[in-house]
């Protein structure tokens, strides 16, 4: 994990549990699957998002992009670490393509991330994640 000699490690159990905790805000009528996402600010700020769905399902967001546009809105943009949570999957559930864009917008390629479900956790990084990314130069720009 990269880490500053001037602020701790993220503790990523720790972070997962918000996002655990994010995930029972959930607006999931369609789907009826929960996603809580916490987002570890450098200014030691735990911002958590959830999934909002809509009956025009296309106008759903996800828990990692509600906490991602929810941080930037009050003023945040520098970042340590996100966790994801899908309680009600078995397996960890990786963030969508939508997602990974969105959280690649502000971070390094070893901004860490990790993801669980109820009997899995994968710890990585968004670099792992998201490869490739071919707009990152016009990005920082
Ligand atoms: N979902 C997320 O919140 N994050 C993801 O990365 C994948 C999917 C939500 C969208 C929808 O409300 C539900 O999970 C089922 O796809």
């Amino acid at each position: 994990m990269n880490n500053r000699e001037d602020r701790p490690m993220a503790d990523m159990s720790k972070l997962l549990e918000q996002a655990r905790r994010a995930a029972d805000a959930s607006y999931s009528p369609y789907s009826h699957f929960r996603v809580g996402a916490a987002l570890l600010c450098k200014d030691g700020t735990i911002i958590t998002g959830t999934n909002v769905e809509n009956r025009s399902y296309g106008l759903t967001i996800c828990a990692e992009r509600s906490a991602i546009f929810s941080a930037v809105s009050t003023g945040r943009k520098d970042f340590e670490a996100i966790a994801i949570s899908t309680p009600d999957s078995g397996p960890a559930v990786a963030p969508c393509g939508a997602c990974r864009q969105v959280i690649s917008e502000f971070v390094g390629e070893d901004f860490p991330v990790v993801f669980a479900g109820r009997e899995q956790r994968l710890d990585t990084t968004i670099g792992d994640l998201y490869p490739y990314d071919s707009l990152q130069d016009l990005g920082r720009r």
